[in-house]
Parts: C-alpha cells; sequence; structure tokens
C-alpha cells in the first residue's frame, strides 16, 4: 500500500506542470492569475467551484451521494470536506488537476477542533488557561498534522459567546466573554495560518458561525436567535472582529435565524457590516446545507429562491447542501442574481486556492514521507500534557487537601468512578476529535487517570485501588456498594466523575446541567465512607452539582482535556503542575438560573440579599453562582495591593494607567491571572455591572511580588454601541477593578471630561 501511495504522489508530482502552475503563488500574482482562469471558465464549472461534498465522514443530516470522482472530474466540485482516506484524497486531487477540464485543484476542508491526531483539551479548556499563547501552540501543531495529512482548511476556530451552558457547543468556544474570547480567537487564527498561508504547515482557519449561534433559545443546538443590535455588537461580533483583523482567510454561517433572518441570507450581516464595515476580503462557507435549510426556516420558496437569497446575501461556498447546484443558473436566468455576483463568489475561491499555493503545487498538503514524519511526534504529547494540566480550574479546596504529598496524612488511596479508568468512546476528548476517524476510539492513545496518578502516588509512598463504577450506564446498588467499600477501605477518595465525551459538541444540548447518569448520587455514597474526597470533574461545559459543593472539600474541574488527561491530572493532584485555571464560564447552582454571565446589566431592582422582595432574584434560590466567571484556585495564595491610577480625571484622548502589587503569599511558586474590569456608571444605554478589558497572567516565586499596570485607551475601551448605534465612548464616572477573580476585586473610580 505503502509503495502503490508514493508511486502516485511521485506520479502525480510529474504530472502537474502546465501554464496554471508554473509561477510560484506571490499576493501580488494572484489577482492576474484568477483572472485569467475565471475568464476560461463555464458557468457550470464556476458553480462547481462554490459546490462542497461530504467525503467519507459525515457530521450532520443525512446528504445524498454521487459518485465523487466523476463529479470532479466534470468540474463539479470545488472543495470536500470532512475526508480523512488519504489514499482517495490523492486520487481526488489527481482527478481534479489532471481529468478536469481546467484542471483546478479541490481544497480539503475538515473539522480540526482540539488537535488532529494529537487530541488537546477542548478550547474552552484552553480559554480556561487565560494564557492565548497555549492555543496558538495547539494549532499550530494541529495545523501541521492536519496539512501533512492533505486537509488545507480547517473550520476553526468556534468564536462564538456562549452564555447558555445547556448549549453543547459551549466546549467549542472560549466562553461568556467576549474581550477574552477575542484574544484566544486571534491567536487560534495565528496558530493555523501561521505567517504565510502557503507555507507546508500552514492552514487556513474558518471563523464561525457568523452569527449569533451561540444565543438559541433554551440553549438548543440551532434554535432561533434574536438580540438587539447592541448586544450582537458589543457581545458576539468583537471574537469575529477580532478573527478577521488577525487575517482568518475564511468564515462560516451559522445555521440560527438572527432576528428572523437566517445568517446565511442576512445581507446585514455578511455584506454591511463583514465586508463593507470591517474590509474583510475573505470567502464564507455555509454552515452544513444551511442554505437549503432557509427554506426550512420558512424563508426561501426553493432552492432557486434560497440560491438567489444567500448568493445576494454574500455567502460564497455551499457545504453540503447542492442548492447553488441545482438554484443558481436558474436564478440567474431569472434575474435574480447577477453575473459579477456569481464571478466574485469564484473568484474568493480560487484567490483562497492560490493563498494557499494549491496551484503551484496541488500535491503540497500529500506528500506521504511528510505525513509519516509529522504526525503524532513524541514532542506534541508533552505539549498536550502541559496544555491540559494548565487549563485546570480548582475550584475548592478546603483545608489545603490538595496538592497530595509524600507529608500527607494518608497512605492509602482509592480512585473511584466512572472517569477513574474509562475506555468509552471518545471519553476524555470530545465528538469532534474527527481527525481520528468518526466512530473508531484507539483506547491506547489516551493516558486514563488510573494509568497515570496511580504510579504517580504509588512512587510517591501511597498504595493505590482503581474501582470503576457506573462505566456507560446509569449507576446501579452494586456500582454504589462497590464504590463505599472501595472509600471506606481507602485514607482518602479521589471521585472522577463528569460526561461522556461523545455528549460533548455539535447536536449534543442538555435541558439539564446536573452530574449525568446518577454520579451525584455516587458522590453521596462515597461520602458515607467518610473519607476526605477530591472530586475530579470531566466536563465540557460548566455543570451543576450543589450537594458536592456544600459537602466535598477539593473539586477541580479538569474539563475534557485531550490525550494527555491522566498525566495532565496527575500533574496537577501531586503538585507538580500548582493549578492556574480560571473559569471562562459561570457555573451556576441551577440550571434555572440559565443564562447567567458575570456581565449582566444591573437592572433597576438589582438584588443585594437572597430573599428581598421586590428585587430581581428568585424566592428559592440565590442569584448569585456557584462559583464566578473568572474564579479559580491556586496552591498558594496571593493578595492585591490597592488599586493605584496615574490620575483620577482624564481627557477622552488620553491614556489611563492602572496598577496593582500582586503578591505571592503561600509557600510555593504560582501562577496567577490578574484581572482588569472596568464599569461605565452612566451611559446613554445601561452598560454592564462589570467588564474584563485586560488580564495578565504572572508568575510568582513564593514570597515575590510584582506591579502589573494595565493601559485603558477611553476612545478603544470604553467605546459601546449607544441609542443611535454609533461605537463612542462618554464622558463621565467609571469604576476600575482589578482581582484574580470576577467576584474578588479591588476597586477605584475614575472621570473623563470632555
Ligand atoms: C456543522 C457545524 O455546525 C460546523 O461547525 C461544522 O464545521 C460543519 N458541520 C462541518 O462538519
Amino acid at each position: 500500500m505503502r509503495t502503490f501511495v508514493l508511486t502516485m504522489a511521485l506520479w502525480a508530482l510529474l504530472c502537474v506542470p502546465s501554464t496554471l502552475f508554473s509561477q510560484k503563488t506571490s499576493i501580488e500574482n494572484i489577482e492576474p492569475r484568477v483572472e485569467a482562469l475565471l475568464a476560461k471558465m463555464t458557468l457550470d464549472e464556476k458553480i462547481g467551484q462554490l459546490n462542497q461534498v461530504v467525503g467519507d465522514i459525515s457530521t450532520g443530516t443525512a446528504v445524498s451521494k454521487d459518485d465523487m470522482l466523476s463529479q470532479v472530474r466534470a468540474g463539479k466540485v470545488g472543495s470536500v470536506l470532512s475526508h480523512t482516506n488519504f489514499d482517495n484524497k490523492i486520487k481526488i486531487q489527481q482527478t481534479a488537476v489532471k481529468e478536469s477540464r481546467l484542471g483546478i485543484p479541490v481544497i480539503f476542508g475538515f473539522d480540526v477542533i482540539h488537535g488532529y491526531k494529537t487530541i488537546f483539551p477542548i478550547p474552552l479548556a484552553q480559554a480556561a488557561s487565560w494564557n492565548p499563547s497555549i492555543a496558538e501552540r495547539i494549532e499550530r501543531v494541529a495545523a501541521a498534522e492536519a496539512a501533512a495529512d492533505g486537509q488545507n482548511w480547517t473550520f476553526a476556530p468556534m468564536v462564538d459567546v456562549g452564555r447558555d451552558p445547556r448549549w453543547g457547543r459551549v466546549m467549542e468556544g472560549a466562553g461568556e466573554d467576549q474581550y477574552l474570547g477575542s484574544r484566544i480567537a486571534e491567536a487560534r487564527v495565528r496558530g493555523f495560518q501561521g505567517n504565510d498561508l502557503s507555507e507546508n504547515f500552514s492552514i487556513a482557519a474558518c471563523t464561525k458561525h457568523f452569527a449569533g449561534y451561540g444565543f438559541g433559545e433554551g440553549g438548543r443546538d440551532y434554535n432561533t436567535v434574536d438580540m438587539s443590535e447592541q448586544r450582537l455588537r458589543d457581545i458576539v461580533l468583537p471574537p469575529f472582529k477580532a478573527a478577521a483583523d488577525a487575517g482568518s482567510a475564511t468564515f462560516m454561517n451559522a445555521f440560527n435565524t438572527l432576528n428572523g433572518t437566517p445568517a446565511s441570507m442576512d445581507k446585514h450581516l455578511i455584506t454591511d457590516i463583514l465586508r463593507g464595515e470591517w474590509a474583510w476580503k475573505g470567502m464564507i462557507v455555509s454552515d452544513w446545507n444551511s442554505f437549503g435549510e432557509t427554506i426550512v426556516h420558512g424563508a426561501a420558496t426553493d432552492d432557486t429562491d434560497a440560491a438567489a437569497k444567500c448568493l445576494t446575501a454574500g455567502s460564497d461556498m455551499d457545504m453540503v447542501g447542492g442548492v447553488y447546484v441545482k438554484g443558481l443558473k436558474k436564478a440567474l436566468d431569472e434575474g435574480r442574481v447577477t453575473q459579477k455576483q456569481v464571478d466574485e463568489a469564484v473568484r474568493r475561491v480560487l484567490r483562497l486556492k492560490f493563498s494557499l499555493g494549491l496551484f503551484d503545487d496541488p500535491f503540497r498538503y500529500l506528500h506521504p514521507q511528510r505525513r509519516k514524519e509529522t504526525l503524532e511526534k513524541a514532542e506534541y504529547r508533552i505539549l498536550a500534557r502541559e496544555t491540559a494540566a494548565e487549563s485546570m480550574v480548582l475550584l475548592k479546596n478546603d483545608g489545603g487537601l490538595l496538592p497530595l504529598s509524600a507529608a500527607s496524612p494518608f497512605k492509602k488511596v482509592a480512585i473511584i468512578g466512572p472517569y477513574a479508568n474509562s475506555i468509552g468512546n471518545k471519553d476524555y476528548m470530545s465528538f469532534w476529535t474527527l481527525g481520528l476517524g468518526a466512530r473508531q476510539y484507539d483506547s491506547t492513545k489516551v493516558v486514563t487517570p488510573a494509568q497515570a496518578l496511580k504510579p504517580a502516588l504509588e512512587a510517591m509512598g501511597f498504595e493505590v485501588t482503581v474501582t470503576e463504577v457506573c462505566i456507560n450506564v446509569t449507576c446501579d446498588e452494586v456500582a454504589y456498594s462497590a464504590a463505599l467499600k472501595a472509600a471506606q477501605n481507602a485514607d482518602i477518595v479521589i471521585c472522577c466523575v463528569g460526561e461522556r465525551g461523545f455528549d460533548c459538541g455539535e447536536s449534543r444540548s442538555v435541558a439539564n446541567l446536573e452530574l449525568p447518569r446518577g454520579q451525584e448520587t455516587l458522590l453521596r455514597i462515597v461520602s458515607r465512607g467518610n473519607k476526605p474526597t477530591v472530586m475530579v470533574v470531566f466536563n465540557s461545559r460548566p455543570l451543576v452539582f450543589p450537594w458536592a459543593n456544600e459537602n466535598i472539600p477539593a473539586i477541580l474541574c479538569a474539563w475534557q482535556p485531550g490525550f494527555e488527561a491522566g498525566n495532565a491530572l496527575a500533574d496537577v493532584l501531586t503538585g507538580r503542575v500548582n493549578p492556574s485555571g480560571k473559569l471562562p464560564m459561570t457555573f451556576p447552582r441551577a440550571t434555572g438560573q440559565i443564562p447567567l454571565y458575570y456581565n449582566h446589566f444591573n437592572t433597576g431592582r438589582p438584588q443585594q440579599t437572597f430573599g428581598t422582595l421586590w428585587t430581581s432574584g428568585y424566592l428559592d434560590l440565590a442569584s448569585t453562582p456557584a462559583y464566578a466567571f473568572g474564579h479559580g484556585l491556586s496552591y498558594t495564595t496571593f493578595s492585591y495591593g490597592d488599586v493605584k491610577l496615574n490620575k483620577s480625571t482624564l481627557k477622552m484622548n488620553e491614556i489611563l494607567e492602572v496598577s496593582v502589587d500582586v503578591s505571592n503569599t503561600g509557600k510555593v511558586a504560582g501562577e496567577e491571572v490578574v484581572q482588569l474590569y472596568v464599569r461605565d456608571l452612566a451611559a446613554d444605554v445601561a452598560r454592564p455591572v462589570k467588564e474584563l478589558k485586560g488580564f495578565e497572567k504572572i508568575r510568582l516565586a513564593a514570597g515575590e511580588s510584582k506591579t502589573v499596570t494595565f493601559r485603558i485607551n477611553p476612545a478603544v475601551d470604553l467605546s459601546y454601541w449607544n441609542q443611535d448605534l454609533k461605537f463612542k465612548a462618554d464622558p463621565g464616572k467609571f469604576n476600575v477593578f482589578v482581582g484574580g477573580s470576577s467576584d474578588k476585586v479591588k476597586e477605584a473610580s475614575f472621570e473623563i471630561k470632555i
């Protein structure tokens, strides 16, 4: 087989040169080459370039498949998505460049969400590190592996702000805040694309889902989104703008309607804002049949109507639906779209292919030797371990129960629970690990907690037992009594609970955020052993565990950490790594509090004390969260000095410097995320009680102090979308807050005068 692949690739390389491919791509010569090619194309070939078909795995609703190679040969396919088989990708590319009339190479798109062959922590976890360089380094590796395996284009980053943990896709984003989300978005784009799209290990990014997808009613995937233009522009759009400014080559439409209009045919979003106000020049692909779904939404009558509406709104490529193939010609005949509009969309697709260097060497991503040398390098594992450990968030650590050390007063450790040593499909990962194959799961790739933690603890002198219970099914009495017995026989319990990996991602919304499948009962039963317990939760979203919050002394949010789950967990629990993650999303006390986010408005009747009537709260529960945005503990302690300002009154064009001294007051070195928030006390419209405007992660040795200084540029950092939909800052009074969590801050005030 290997010889076959090598021969095919060599043959392909030898056969490629033609006038089209002989010139080396540079930014300057792309335009004339695009025009020259466009001039040769028939209408069918143009529509073909706008058509994306599905490869060997499906990540959406069923589609009928034609024989792909004959479609490619006929010039009817511009792109293939979700294709894993390497040899077939070579065959498809050979057919495109050698057997289609114009020899235009196909572009292969793929969902590279948290790694390709080496699986890293989920994006939400990466955001919990509050260290954008982590996301960038992960995407560099993911891009290298994907590129070496023949993929040219990833459908990532997802930059949707997520305020509703019921939505299964919060795991793919950076959480609830647009500022943190923007920093992570640009880092991920840089990671995928590198400095030059035509480098061997760069792939094109696709920023998604444009826009509003994270705000589906009820947290239900694909559901209706309705919001003010202010919320859209203040909260939803900033990470998209950051990704566009970072050079994201492509964008993807969202499935949802936004204020009544399906996003794929939303001219205001695509043409006015993205291509107009932001002057972004890239290509937009639909989501999976989202052009076709405009008909189901009830906003288009048939394929012709849908094609006309989506193209004129500014959407370019049709993922899977075949709507352009079926309807665009008729739309053109009927004068619903112009030839110019079709040509413009085709230009954007061709430009992308030229920028990726596909015309210079259509097989540049399909070198078997490079593939062999690049996939799953040992050094990627090191990065996976470091990043997983840095993203874990210590929610609670009463009495300094953690870390476990040789000096701990315990001898016997019981590791218990469904995620102690799971080999369940995609566990410790997510549905989005398609590079491994859609359905397969290679349990030899993931290091489970038991595999790493047990030997690590044994090396420190502990006796360790592992009791796997409640695996994949609801807990039963047998499981409960085995767990209790294990707890009784130990001095300390580590209970590994959470979500199955396969429950994380698209189409995996939930109505209940409580620990699934009887795991809260498992914790209660384990506690009957009266042993100190550490709860480790593997999760893809904020979950609700009120009993554990009250009764379990130490809780670690490990997220879905990827291949190095067990090693990273061992690093954190044994103190080799001091936890430094902070929550990028609020953890509620109950599902009924959703949506619950830190940067809310004050309301006219804010509730100070639970139970006060005539204020904005609940009769049966406090309206505060279980764990606030930005929260996360360390094995050391940090103290914050007073917030110092370089001036308390300033003009709009002056810079405010906000400084604070941060000290490590504990016994070990640690990292702290110093967070800066601002509140505009009286504006043209209501403004949030706090808004993140900066953060810095610092490392402090025990006893060390550092001064952290943030700079606020009022015209940029304090502007918002006012009643007249103007983006501007107002003179007036502001509060500024600095701290290690949104709910633990020191405060100062300043005023902007005209
Ligand atoms: C639908 C998802 O919404 C999108 O994010 C993904 O990239 C495509 N399917 C392709 O798998």
